[in-house]
């Protein structure tokens, strides 16, 4: 099969763990043959470096152009305190709302061998759970301002019926192939927004009988993804809430290193870790490739290139198996670097 695959190595870590990622899905493409034209793009800060925009057209252009878009983070703390009024992520998100990836798809996976979680182990064993996140709508989107003294702020969250439904059915539609139990986590006690969330989340539910769905507010459910993971399959819920929930889920499987992810829309897609640019790590060879490896090989299923993605899983199973891991997850006398992990996935993979 031909693709062409955007690729956004981003900022910080970006360029690292991007370099794994592409060795070994060249080494996926070259067993399968398989041909991935990979195209690299700028994004982020070092694309305000150069264009003066975190988001260049041509780097849009040809992200609607490709097949799939690989990009691996974006962000730089030079920007913290705003003085050039725009900054890396602006850019993230003009992205994620040009490509329409409306459905952003977090699987939390506890590897066994793993333990640098701060969470008791009884609590952890066989915790396996998608948090599904509302990728373009809610307060990061909704109209924000200030007054004219600059003393007011506003930010706000908008959801229309149409916006929620099609993340729903996404939703439903993979609790199928799973334990058949949906989550919706909302503030409904208080929030508007999360009020239509429930109706519209209750009406698609008559549609799937073989599902559960329960409910949950945001503040509850922080607590419950810590205290009883295990009881989570599917967890449906807005755009902020998806991004706070899923970087407090990271701690269960011990980095928020390891975790991928999907942006999925109706024509585009995006595959990206779910962690940001840790600039403190950039160019030192000990940031975890994982979280961009696996969300290369959610781009596979995507594909449905489904042997291709369980030899790339397996590989990373092994990795860890055989403890070839960055010191997020392994005690640090005993880590590999960046691309020793990388290495040694590419190995497995041209040895199996
Ligand atoms: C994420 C990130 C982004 C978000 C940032 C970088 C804008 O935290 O993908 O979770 O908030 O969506
Ligand atoms: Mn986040």
């Amino acid at each position: 099969m031909k693709k062409n695959i955007s690729v956004i190595e981003g900022d910080g870590i970006g360029p690292e763990i991007m370099k794994q990622t592409i060795k070994v899905l060249n080494s996926i493409t070259k067993k399968y043959g398989h041909n991935f034209y990979y195209k690299n793009i700028l994004a982020g800060s070092i694309a305000i470096e150069k264009f003066g925009t975190p988001m260049p057209k041509e780097t849009i252009d040809t992200c609607l152009k490709s097949d799939a878009v690989l990009l691996s983070c974006i962000g730089d703390p030079k920007y913290d305190n705003n003085t050039i009024g725009m900054r890396p992520e602006d850019g993230l998100l003009k992205l994620r709302k040009i490509m329409n990836l409306y459905c952003n798809i977090r699987p939390i996976v506890v590897y066994s061998q793993i333990n640098k979680s701060p969470i008791k182990k009884e609590l952890l064993d066989e915790v396996d759970f998608i948090i599904y996140r509302e990728l373009t709508g809610g307060i990061y989107f909704g109209e924000k301002g200030r007054s004219k003294n600059k003393e007011i702020a506003y930010d706000y969250c908008i959801y229309s019926k149409k916006e929620i439904q099609r993340i729903g059915i996404m939703a439903f539609k993979a609790s199928l192939s799973r334990r058949k139990k949906v989550t919706l986590v909302d503030k409904a006690n208080v929030l508007e927004t999360s009020k239509l969330w429930r109706e519209v989340i209750q009406e698609i539910a008559l549609d799937y009988p073989d599902v559960s769905l329960d409910f949950l507010y945001i503040d509850n459910a922080a607590m419950q993804i810590i205290m009883n993971p295990k009881k989570f399959d599917i967890i449906l819920t807005d755009n902020m809430f998806g991004d706070i929930l899923s970087d407090e889920a990271s701690v269960i499987t011990s980095s928020l290193g390891l975790l991928p992810s999907a942006s999925i829309g109706n024509k585009q897609s995006m595959f990206e870790p779910i962690h940001g640019s840790y600039p403190q790590a950039a160019g030192k060879n000990i940031a975890n490739p994982l979280g961009c490896i696996l969300s290369a090989s959610m781009m596979l299923e995507y594909f449905k290139m489904y042997k291709e993605k369980n030899l790339l899983e397996e590989a990373v199973k092994k990795s860890i198996e055989n403890k070839v891991c960055t010191s997020d997850i392994i005690d640090i006398e005993y880590s590999s670097t960046t691309e020793e992990v990388g290495n040694y996935i590419d190995t497995y993979i041209k040895n199996h």
